[in-house]
């Protein structure tokens, strides 16, 4: 975005949090504002007058400003609505093991997450030790195969990665499928693609309080990327 677009967002914004603070609901200006918004913003590169100038100016002339100034508050709702809703987003932590790497099923696994429509914001290679593979699966340490699994783990290169979505932790673990491959159904990740529990190819958290520490544990929070993604208006909505 421009500096010129930068900077009117910014008087905008202002403008918009004193109007919301003094009067009427935010919701029914967010309503209104989010179609003209949304051509807005695809029209910002462009030299002619946006389609959301002209929302704005049909459905209120007393506050038509001049060119562009008059869609941007509807640009700022967007991007504050924006904001709010990636501040709600939930994030998951999943990892492909060692099995699923060096079976080349990362491209394919990576794809039925992105289909989705769940986003990628953290993403990395890396051979745990077997201490880290330890407190991964700490709440397993006294299972007969807590030592094999950790030995795994630790066997080779791991792809650690964090994705957002709504609902992104409960789903996840359905792509994911079922613990047990014999037991997955088709369809599911593991479903599809694995045979045995011991190589069941992928890790997903199985709830709020685990996704939150395992993302602690395999990622610093310089790691994870904030960003918004041009699907996002596609993905998300309520009619
Ligand atoms: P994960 O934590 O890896 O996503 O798997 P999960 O929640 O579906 O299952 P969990 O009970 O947490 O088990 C963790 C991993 O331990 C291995 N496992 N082996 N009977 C066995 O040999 C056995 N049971 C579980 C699997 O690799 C499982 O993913
Ligand atoms: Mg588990």
């Amino acid at each position: 975005m421009s500096k010129l677009c930068q900077s009117a967002c910014k008087a905008a914004r202002s403008l918009l949090s004193a109007t919301a603070a003094a009067s009427s609901p935010r919701t029914s200006l967010l309503a209104e504002g989010r179609n003209a918004a949304l051509a807005t913003l695809t029209n910002l590169g462009r030299k002619t007058l946006p389609t959301a100038y002209a929302y704005s100016y049909h459905h209120n002339s007393s506050a038509a400003a001049a060119g562009w100034l008059a869609a941007i508050p509807a640009a700022v709702y967007v991007l504050q609505d924006q904001e709010a809703h990636a501040a709600e987003m939930e994030r998951t932590f999943i990892a492909i093991k060692p099995d699923g790497v060096q079976r080349g099923l990362i491209s394919e696994i990576l794809s039925r997450f992105e289909r989705k429509g769940f986003k990628l914001v953290a993403i990395k290679l890396v051979v745990p030790s077997k201490e880290f593979a330890q407190k991964h699966y700490h709440d397993l340490k006294d299972r007969p195969f807590f030592n094999g699994l950790c030995d795994f783990l630790s066997s080779g290169p791991v792809l650690a990665m964090v994705w957002e979505g709504e609902g992104v932790i409960k789903y996840g673990r359905k792509l994911i499928g079922a613990t047990d491959p014999q037991k997955s159904e088709p369809g599911t990740i593991r479903g599809d693609l694995a045979v045995v529990v011991g190589r069941n190819i992928i890790h997903g958290s199985d709830g709020p309080e685990t996704a939150k520490a395992e993302i602690g544990l395999w990622f610093e929070p310089r790691e994870l990327v904030s960003y918004t993604s041009n699907e996002e208006k596609w993905i998300y909505g309520v009619n």
